[in-house]
């Protein structure tokens, strides 16, 4: 199905060549995105905070063929070398975003990427690395239609985006973003993300993001694993539902700055992911021991010191903990002092809010 709205008319302009870089940041889904349909619709709602240290930086050069080429060219590198293992998931990519540029295949191009955090950290570069190369596109077609918003510019960047990975359609802008229909949410859509239009405390302006490296190695179950284990699966329609509510819940959390309201919502979201893979078929257990041991000192952390430590979980073992701005330095000597122990080779990442792509 074609979303007429993303595409192009007639364009202006003309480019031969050129070159544009693009940083996008990851991010970290409050309420999670985890089921979809068909055409990169997401079977719920999601909302997630944006990364700021995490993030990919992709580089396109782009130059005009002298005629239509049957197939796209793209040349890849990542981190300097040539990178041939990316290439079906990015012809996949291109095939899915043609209808909306229908340049892709007037161009060679060469992409050039590399990521902020190491390569086997177990962080996924996805959605970083899918809402960078929409970004990058999309700068060439401005140059095709200079008269673009710069709303529309970014709404379309986060359509693209989510046709290569679900998630990078919130990783274009920051700091508070929504993806997926939501009937109290004005302008939600599954098409694109949008910033959180509701009022947002100040508290959650400057939140952190220690993430916890419990487990380097490649995900055990790819997101499109996952995501089809939700056909099917018997808790599926209650689990869409609840993130309909959960996400209605956030609205006066995040209004009057309700943080255990907050740690509530958030670390249910994150068992609820973790329960949906434990009760698919096949099932799958993707928490390791380390996982549960820093999951437990956090509680007894938080219930000793009353402080808002919470964590939330990907699809893997690796454990997010996110703290206010105001409670940084107490939360943070606990990680070091207690949580660290349980990382693989006590390996973790500083991150925090951040406020979206930029152009480099
Ligand atoms: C658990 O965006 O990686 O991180 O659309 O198949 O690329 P695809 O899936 P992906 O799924 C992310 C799942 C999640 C939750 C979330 O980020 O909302």
């Amino acid at each position: 199905m074609i979303s007429t709205h993303f595409v192009p008319s007639v364009y202006s302009h003309q480019k031969k060549e050129g070159k544009v870089t693009w940083k996008a940041p990851s991010n970290i889904a409050l309420v999670k995105y985890w089921g979809k349909k068909e055409n990169q619709i997401p079977a719920n709602p999601s909302i997630s905070f944006t990364l700021d240290a995490c993030a990919t930086t992709t580089t396109v050069s782009y130059k005009k063929l002298e005629n239509r080429s049957p197939e796209f060219s793209i040349d890849l590198f990542f981190e300097g070398k040539p990178k041939e293992d990316f290439r079906p998931k990015i012809e996949s990519f291109f095939n899915r975003i043609e209808p909306y540029l229908p340049f892709l295949k007037e161009y060679i191009f060469i992409v050039e990427t590399s990521n902020s955090f190491p390569h086997s950290s177990g962080i996924a570069s996805s959605a970083s690395g899918m809402a960078a190369l929409a970004l990058c596109l999309m700068s060439l077609e401005k140059e095709l239609n200079p008269e673009m918003s710069s709303d529309f510019f970014n709404q379309k960047a986060s359509f693209l985006a989510r046709l290569g990975s679900g998630s990078a359609c919130r990783s274009i802008e920051g700091d508070l973003i929504q993806w997926g229909e939501h009937k109290e949410i004005i302008g939600s859509s599954d098409l694109f993300a949008i910033k959180y239009p509701f009022k947002v405390h100040s508290v959650f302006k400057n939140y952190f993001d220690t993430i916890l490296l419990v487990d380097k190695g490649q995900k055990q179950v790819s997101s499109s694993v996952g995501h089809n284990l939700m056909h099917n699966h018997p808790f599926s329609e209650k689990r869409f539902k609840q993130a309909h509510v959960n996400l209605k819940g956030l609205q006066s959390v995040f209004e009057k700055g309700d943080l255990d309201k907050f740690i509530e919502i958030v670390e249910s979201e994150a068992l609820t992911l973790h329960a949906m893979m434990m009760t698919s078929l096949p099932y799958f257990m993707l928490m390791k021991p380390n996982t549960l041991n820093i999951i437990n000192k956090i509680w007894e952390f938080r219930k000793a010191t009353n402080t808002h430590i919470c964590f939330t979980l990907d699809a893997g073992a690796n454990v997010h903990v996110l703290y206010p701005e105001n409670e940084k330095d107490v939360v943070f000597q606990f990680i070091k002092d207690e949580l660290v122990v349980y990382c693989e080779e006590q390996q973790y990442i500083c991150d925090r809010i951040g406020f979206g792509a930029k152009q480099l």
